[in-house]
C-alpha cells in the first residue's frame, strides 16, 4: 500500500487547522487503499488524533535527539506517549539546512524513533544518502523508511523526472538496503502520472499540496 505523507512544516495557525481538519474528516472514511500520514506542528497533535483510522496515522516532523530530561525546547519520544504517534520524519533538508542537523544527530534520532516504536522516514538528498546510512547500523537501516528529497524540486512547484527518482532508488537501495522508497519534492495533483502511479516508489512526502485539503484529497485519489 502506498504511503502520502502530508508535511505541514510550520504553516498554519489553530484556527486553520481546524478547518483542515474538518474538511479532511468528512471524506477521511473514504480512503481506503493507501495509507496516508499526517505531520502537523506538535501543538496541534490533539487536534489531529480525531482523524487517526484504519488508514489514516499520524506522525511528526522531527524529534529530540535526546531522551525525556533536561533538554529544553526540544520534543522526545517520551513526550508522544499516548499521541499514537507511528511516524516520523527526521532530517529534512530543511532541519539539515536551518537547525544543522548532522548525519550523527540524525541517527540519533532514529534510533530513537526505533526505541519508541516510531517509524522513521529518512529524508535525504542525493548527496546524503551514503552519510546517513553510514552513520546507522545495519539492523537500524532496516527499519527505515528513505525519502528522496532533491532540494532544487523542494517547494518550487516541478517535481523530478521520474528517471532520476528511479536511478536514485538504487543508490538507496544500495546503501540501505531494501527499504521503502518515497519521494518528495513538488508532489502536486499535476505531477506526471507516471510518476505518481509508478510501482516501484513506495508513496510520496507532501509539503504545499499538503496545506489545502481539498488538492490533498485529490492527490489521495490519483496516487491510490
Ligand atoms: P513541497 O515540499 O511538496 O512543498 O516541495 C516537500 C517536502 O519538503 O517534503
Amino acid at each position: 500500500m502506498k504511503l502520502l505523507i502530508a508535511n505541514f512544516k510550520s504553516n498554519k495557525n489553530r484556527h486553520e487547522m481546524q478547518e483542515w481538519t474538518t474538511e479532511f474528516s468528512q471524506v477521511s472514511n473514504q480512503q481506503t487503499g493507501i495509507t496516508i500520514v499526517l505531520c502537523p506542528p506538535f501543538p496541534f497533535l490533539p487536534l489531529f488524533e480525531k482523524l487517526h483510522s484504519e488508514h489514516t496515522f499520524v506522525g511528526v516532523q522531527d524529534i529530540s535527539s535526546y531522551p525525556a530530561g533536561a533538554y529544553t525546547g526540544a520534543v522526545s519520544t517520551y513526550n508522544l506517549i499516548d499521541f499514537n504517534i507511528t511516524y516520523a520524519i527526521i532530517g529534512h533538508s530543511e532541519r539539515r539546512r536551518y537547525f544543522h542537523e548532522t548525519s550523527i544527530e540524525i541517527a540519533q534520532k532514529v534510533r530513537e524513533c526505533l526505541a519508541a516504536k516510531i517509524t522513521p522516514i529518512v529524508c535525504v538528498t542525493k548527496d546524503e544518502i551514503n552519510a546517513t546510512a553510514n552513520a546507522l547500523s545495519e539492523e537500524e537501516r532496516t527499519h527505515c523508511i528513505v525519502a528522496f528529497e532533491p532540494i532544487e524540486h523542494i517547494g518550487t512547484g516541478e517535481s523530478d523526472t521520474l528517471e532520476h527518482i528511479l536511478e536514485t532508488k538504487k543508490w538507496v537501495q544500495t546503501a540501505f538496503g531494501s527499504v521503502p522508497y518515497i519521494y518528495g519534492g513538488s508532489v502536486n495533483p499535476s505531477t506526471d502520472s507516471q510518476i505518481l502511479t509508478s510501482t516501484d516508489i513506495d508513496g510520496f512526502l507532501v509539503g504545499s499540496a499538503s496545506l489545502d485539503p481539498e488538492t490533498f484529497l485529490s492527490l489521495v485519489e490519483l496516487v491510490r
